[in-house]
């Protein structure tokens, strides 16, 4: 199933890399325009380059997500840049620390609540706002299997993704009379550095460990999660809103 965005404008958070870089370029070969973001500087500029390679317009811009000055003068450059934002992407995120619960420090908590959850909703406010002015749009959160169910002492970066699909409902519901859908892609273990880091830093687990632990055999590539994104922001996701779309080869199921 081929998608085309010719003459759409897609915009990317958390570009840099992985499931981010993996969505950027496969808008780019579907012919959308693109706006992308991460802090990571060096290796946006290599996901800009490639999106170019592919033949697509890109606007890059590094800052914190975090940051409401810096998401909203991003949304509103991308508009003045093409004219209006027709689908967003919300992938930027980091993992936990790696402890139970109660072992937690308030400032990790915080900054894993700041970037994988309040800034989702900083995006959403702004991209919402940008969409409603050209009549609708269609936004794509990145969740996780672990907003699904849970996994063993990651507690802060559980939380956050189960509060991710809680924006994207809550959202959802607001923003459906007004051509705006907005739903959730739930990855499960996929080749990025964050997956990469997250094992290697489990004393003991190897990545054939994982692997044969899945149903699927494998953990997932990023393209594995780029169609998926590519299919919620398209017209053939026509009447889905809300809906937390789990990639995951079968994790959450067992
Ligand atoms: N890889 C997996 O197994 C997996 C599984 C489930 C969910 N996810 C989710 O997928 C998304 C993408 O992760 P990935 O696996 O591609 O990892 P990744 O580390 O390659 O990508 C995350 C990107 O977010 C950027 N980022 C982090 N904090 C930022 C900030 N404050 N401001 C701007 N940019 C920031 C990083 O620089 C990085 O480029 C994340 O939300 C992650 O939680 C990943």
């Amino acid at each position: 199933m081929s998608i085309e965005f010719a003459g759409k404008t897609a915009l990317v958070t958390g570009a840099a890399g992985g499931i981010g870089r993996a969505t950027a370029l496969a808008f780019a070969k579907a012919g959308a325009r693109l706006s992308i973001t991460d802090f990571d500087s060096k290796a946006l500029e290599e996901t800009a380059r490639m999106a170019r390679d592919c033949g697509a317009e890109v606007l890059s811009e590094v800052f914190d997500i975090t940051r409401d000055a810096g998401v909203a003068g991003f949304v509103q450059r991308t508009v003045a840049r093409y004219g209006k934002l027709d689908c967003a992407v919300n992938n930027a995120g980091i993992r936990s620390e790696v402890l139970p619960l109660a072992e937690f420090s308030e400032e990790a908590f915080d900054k894993v609540i700041a970037v994988n959850l309040k800034s989702v909703w900083l995006c959403m406010k702004h991209e919402i706002e940008a969409m409603l002015k050209s009549g609708g749009g269609a936004i794509v959160n990145v969740a996780s299997a672990a907003g699904i169910v849970t996994v063993p002492n990651n507690g802060s970066y559980v939380a956050s993704k189960h509060g991710v699909i809680g924006l994207t409902k809550a959202g959802g519901i607001d923003y459906a009379k007004h051509g705006i859908r907005i739903n959730a892609l739930c990855p499960g273990y996929t080749r990025t550095r964050m997956a990469l880091g997250s094992i290697a830093d489990a004393d003991g687990l190897t990545l054939d460990m994982v692997a044969a632990a899945l149903p699927m055999g494998r953990i997932a590539e990023p393209d594995d999660q780029a169609g998926p994104v590519l299919f919620l922001c398209s017209d053939r996701a026509s009447y889905l809103v809300g809906h937390a779309l789990v990639v995951d080869g079968g994790y959450s199921v067992v």
